[in-house]
């Protein structure tokens, strides 16, 4: 097993800390002496990268979100001249400019290698085909898996998200014993596999590496007998790097270890910014500790989880994303995420893994309507029987009362990449 390891991740935990205050004051001097927004923000809070002694004093330094990342849209936040960037990636904001994210090529060698890294926590292993159907393009997802898949020695099967029945046919051509996709998209090519007659448990698909969106462990259990393939969790975000933040081990899928040495994870109060302990949850919070062209202090992730000591690494882990401060829906007073909608509906037998939440507003009352696929060959009596069923166990569960609506098989819009599981009609003219 050791064999299997980097040096990083047969490190004691005491060498991890030390490595980790070298690399984050380095990463403080560096900002500090490069970005404009830094040099201010530090400043304000009367505070000089020296003044980092310890890990702890990290907390003193101020967060990062997202809105300075587009007051200083596209480049503002390089640390480096701009023709030492080699690759830019964005994500597409929902609202307003994009976040631009620049990498050299040293960051380009990190990124790669914590992928690598991660599709062998996963359990690939140099000689595999990788089969990588997140989408290429600005998003992080398909040239970040791609890249770590050939760090690692794999050969990769460069067919991004979309032409879903094709995908289909390279799998069974090409047998590739990794697949890395979003888990709404695979949900997508399991219908696919189906339609086409194929058995989903016959390909040559070994494990699969799912991330971008939150999932539950009811989606890995669905998805793990479906194909016949362990069922493994990526996290990442761009602004941090892209996918192989963090990864969950085949062996204890126990959570996601962080790459600690490249990423200081912290889990705070989302309302308070205060530094919470280990096993509080809260927002997580990210430092990068080597990256060169954009790194980025503190920046509040906005993804809710709680930070849990190592298990199958000297990595912390933490605990799969269960949700985003903004997906979060509150009806009524109550706050519902859609993972546990997915619980739910995945736990009901006459009910596909296919569904989405409709927002509308009825006079002053917002009102949420779970519309979820009824399985193939379910009877009406099942169908009745599943909308009470899912409406009694949100009422039971979550405490709230929503809308039901089981429809036909193969009716709702499909994922190819990150799925929009919110619909949100409650501005729309005439509700
Ligand atoms: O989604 C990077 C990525 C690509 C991760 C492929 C994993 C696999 P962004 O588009 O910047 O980057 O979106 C980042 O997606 O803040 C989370 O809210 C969500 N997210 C990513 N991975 C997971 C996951 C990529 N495993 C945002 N579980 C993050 C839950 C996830 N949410």
């Amino acid at each position: 097993m050791t064999a299997l390891l980097d040096a990083a991740e047969r490190m004691d935990r005491e060498e991890l800390r030390a490595l980790q205050l070298e690399r984050l004051r380095a990463t403080l001097r560096h900002v500090y002496t490069h970005v404009g927004h830094y040099r201010a923000a530090f400043d304000r809070a009367g505070l000089h990268p020296d003044d980092c002694r310890s890990l702890a004093d990290l907390a003193r330094f101020p967060f990062t979100t997202k809105a300075d990342l587009r007051d200083n849209y596209p480049f503002g936040m390089f640390a480096v001249p701009e023709e030492q960037v080699r690759r830019i990636h964005a994500s597409s904001g929902t609202t307003g400019r994009p976040t631009v994210v620049g990498y050299t090529q040293g960051d380009l060698d990190t990124w790669a290698d914590v992928v690598a890294r991660s599709i062998r926590a996963a359990g690939g292993r140099p000689g595999q085909k990788v089969h990588v159907a997140y989408g290429y393009g600005l998003f992080t997802g398909g040239l970040g898996a791609h890249y770590g898949a050939e760090r690692l020695g794999c050969t990769v099967i460069p067919a991004s998200g979309g032409m879903t029945a094709r995908q289909v046919q390279l799998i069974q051509d090409f047998r590739p014993e990794i697949i890395m996709v979003t888990p709404s998209y695979m949900l997508t090519l399991l219908d696919e596999f189906e339609r086409q007659g194929v058995d989903p448990r016959t390909t040559s698909l070994k494990v699969g590496i799912f991330g971008a969106e939150p999932w539950t462990q009811e989606m890995r259990r669905e998805i793990e007998e479906r194909f016949a393939i362990d069922a493994v969790d990526i996290y990442g975000l761009s602004e941090v790097m892209g996918p192989g933040v963090a990864q969950e081990c085949v062996e204890t899928k126990d959570g996601l270890h962080i790459w600690e040495d490249h990423f200081y994870p912290e889990v705070v109060d989302p309302f308070t910014g205060e530094v919470l302990p280990e096993g509080a949850e809260g927002e997580l919070v990210f430092t990068s500790l080597t990256k060169e062209a954009m790194p980025v202090i503190r920046y509040r992730t906005r993804d809710l989880t709680r930070l849990l000591p190592g298990t199958a690494r000297v990595f912390r882990r933490m605990e799969k994303v269960t949700g985003r401060s903004d997906d979060l829906v509150i009806l009524r007073g109550v706050n519902l995420f859609p993972t546990q909608i997915e619980e739910i509906v995945l736990r009901t037998p006459a009910v596909s893994p296919h569904f989405q939440l409709r927002l509308t507003r009825e006079g002053r009352l917002d009102v949420l309507t779970v519309r979820a696929e009824a399985r193939a060959g379910a009877t009406p009596e099942q169908r009745a029987a599943a909308a009470a069923s899912v409406a009694a166990a949100v009422k039971d569960g979550i405490g709230v009362s929503v809308g039901v609506e089981i429809l036909d098989p193969e009716t709702l819009e499909r994922s190819v990449g990150k799925f929009r599981r919110i619909v949100d009609e409650r501005d729309r003219p005439g509700r």
